[in-house]
């Protein structure tokens, strides 16, 4: 019997940089990539030390890390303050009048904030947090639509050091509830109401049923948005306008110890409780700045684009953090990609001349399924660099995203890391990387990553396993917010001496990492350890498939049989003749113990908010179970009604 993680497809398609990209890019080619990256894990500290040099320090570090493990402490003796890195310092040059953000509301209105504006707007609400009882270390919980206030209030809050905790706007009153309870804050932030999919949603209403019978939060500042009728608690809730009427625009920014905490951002990954994962600010910082500037090829004159909401961690280190300490104009648009058509983000890119894109295969595989028709309307020439994050991008997604949306010229950065690593661990860099469809790739600088069996020890190349992290490094969560037992458990008790991500992962022949998935969700048919993505992909693969989920459930011989879970493209009909031909089709591309035994077709896959397809539910549905454990991340419930026992008959 294996104990390892099986891999039976195998990528063959290979992107080499062009000259053209190569010539401009900062490493400008593979060699120079592995030189640095050897050089890096030789000595991290000196990269690391390197990297912070290119942020302003209020007083300098006196020791790059301390590390007992698995408590980290980096830049230690250093101060520093994320909101004048990413403001105050540009004010004094060029930069000072370029677009630090343009907005676009999904109603269709449009603003663009300076760096000047941004800096301004920021010292302002700074000043109405200090008047509204916000004190350094105060943790405030923020719950708002994708607006220029969401940004503004998370850098007054660092400007100041009071620590953010920012709510995703789509979620309910009971996750506020829950974080409101762990963070410990007493202010909130949010707006009357924010636009989704053509709705109005009632954000203040949302925290007022959060917040009835708790005495703890004492102010509510409320954003005006959607001129929505809401009701105003006297002596709780202020509106943000009037507050700002009250204050000055001169707000100097706190030098803050290196290991201050910067934020809390709750996470149950697809499965359990919310963790608070709690980052800090000199390594978070530098974590953040760094893999920007590298991984995204960032230039002065790029327009970036990151199509996450802040209430995700790509929102907070790719859309704030690590784009703005670089100086980058940066697009933020509030709504659904389909709103009112499918063709929204084209229309975006064309229109402001986007550069760099930045987006998740879930949105690509919506993309694919809506049909070709809507990016081919746009001229999307402006298009220079491309990224995915947050799930495996299976190759079908990457060669559309290439050619449809790249024109076939842009090199695609998929990166993989975690709410936990703060930044980007293992991707491709641009202009340097030869690319495969399906793979992040390779480490970034300073990162040790690796993949072992159960004992900890590396598995050879083309073998599946843990991957883990054998060196601290900046961006890394420092705990479980309240929980340091929960943290060591969870991160540091899997792999001696390791930080263990909790994904399975092989490395080919050319050591690129290939996710296979979640370790938890990997499948033991007959013996065999099978990771999800590999089935799922090969049921993308087929061409009547937009989506697929693949989990085990309970079968007496096998241990686990396979059932799938399969969404369709428009203009495909779901029948018993599919599910077959799909079964044959995995069976061709893997091999016969892949073979679903049975493949269910659903309308759409329960997935989290951030897209994310919880396998943990389909599961529970395929073995014929109840639903049980949080369910509060996920994104339409309706989804969990409509997958009953449907095959196609
Ligand atoms: O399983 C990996 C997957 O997303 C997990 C982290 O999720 P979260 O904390 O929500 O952060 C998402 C944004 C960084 C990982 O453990 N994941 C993320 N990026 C990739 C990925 N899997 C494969 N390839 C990726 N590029």
């Amino acid at each position: 019997m294996s104990e390892n993680i099986e891999s039976h497809l195998e990528e063959k398609r290979i992107f080499k940089p062009s000259a053209a990209f190569s010539k401009k890019s900062a490493l400008g080619s593979f060699k120079a990539y592995k030189k640095l990256h050897a050089k890096s894990l030789k000595n991290p500290e000196k990269f690391w030390a390197g990297e912070a040099s290119h942020l302003l320090w209020r007083r300098k570090w006196k020791k790059v890390l301390r590390w007992k493990l698995p408590f980290s402490r980096w830049f230690d003796g250093g101060q520093i303050n994320a909101s004048e890195n990413c403001l105050d310092r540009h004010l004094d040059g060029p930069r000072r009048n370029k677009a630090a953000i343009i907005w676009e509301g999904e109603p269709g209105e449009r603003r663009t904030l300076t760096y000047q504006q941004l800096h301004r707007q920021t010292c302002v609400f700074a000043n109405v947090l200090k008047r509204n009882g916000v004190k350094k270390g105060d943790r405030v919980l923020i719950y708002m639509p994708l607006v220029p206030e969401a940004v503004i209030a998370m850098l007054a809050c660092a400007r100041i050091g009071a620590v953010h905790t920012v709510v995703f706007g789509g979620f309910s009153s009971e996750s506020i509830k829950d974080r409101l309870a762990d963070s410990g804050a007493k202010v909130v932030v949010t707006a009357d109401a924010g636009y989704r999919r053509g709705q109005v949603v009632p954000l203040k209403q949302n925290v007022d049923h959060a917040i009835e019978g708790n005495t703890a939060v004492h102010r509510v500042i409320v954003h005006r948005r959607a001129n929505l009728d809401i009701h105003m608690r006297d002596g709780r809730d202020v509106w943000w306008h009037q507050e700002a009427d009250a204050v000055d625009a001169n707000c100097p920014p706190v030098p803050l110890d290196s290991e201050h905490p910067l934020f809390i951002l709750y996470t149950s990954g697809s499965t359990g409780k919310p963790k608070g994962i709690l980052h800090t600010t000199g390594g978070y910082l530098v974590g953040t700045a760094s893999t920007t500037r590298y991984i995204f090829d960032l230039r002065e004159e790029d327009i970036y684009w990151c199509t996450a909401d802040v209430g995700w961690i790509t929102g907070h280190s790719y859309l704030v953090y690590g784009p703005l300490a670089n100086g980058a104009t940066c697009v933020l648009y509030e709504g659904a990609p389909n709103w009112p058509e499918p063709d929204r983000f084209w229309k975006i890119i064309a229109e402001l001349g986007v550069t760099i894109l930045y987006t998740a295969p879930t949105a690509i595989r919506a993309f694919m399924k809506w049909g070709d028709e809507w990016p081919k309307k746009h001229d999307l020439s402006s298009l220079r660099l491309l990224g995915s994050v947050g799930e495996p991008i299976n190759p079908e997604a990457w060669m559309w995203y290439h050619k449809l949306i790249g024109g076939g010229r842009c090199p695609i950065v998929d990166t993989w890391w975690q709410t936990e690593t703060g930044a980007i661990l293992i991707s491709p860099l641009p202009g340097a990387t030869p690319l495969k469809p399906g793979t992040a790739t390779l480490p970034f600088f300073g990162i040790d990553a690796a993949i072992v069996d159960d004992k900890g020890r590396e598995v050879p190349h083309g073998e599946g396993g843990k991957l883990v992290i054998r060196k601290p490094w900046p961006s890394m969560l420092r705990t479980i917010h309240g929980d340091k037992a929960r943290y060591k458990k969870q991160y540091w008790s899997e792999v001696k001496g390791s930080y263990f991500t909790g994904d399975g992962a092989r490395r080919d022949k050319d050591g690129y990492f290939w996710i296979v998935g979640r370790i938890d969700d990997v499948l033991n048919v007959a013996g065999h350890r099978l990771g999800t993505a590999e089935v799922e992909s090969a049921l993308v693969g087929h061409p009547s498939v937009a989506e697929a989920a693949v989990v085990g459930k309970p079968d007496e011989i096998k241990g686990q049989g396979v059932v799938a879970f399969v969404t369709l493209r428009e203009g495909h009909a779901a029948s018993p003749e599919l599910a077959d031909q799909l079964r044959r089709h995995v069976g061709q591309a893997i091999g016969p113990i892949a073979k679903p035994d049975e493949v269910r077709f659903a309308e759409a896959l329960p997935k989290t908010r951030s897209g994310k397809i919880m396998r943990r539910l389909l599961k529970q549905i395929a073995s014929g179970g109840q639903i049980s454990g949080d369910t509060t991340t996920l994104e339409d419930f309706s989804v969990l009604a409509r997958l009953g026992n449907n095959t196609g008959e």
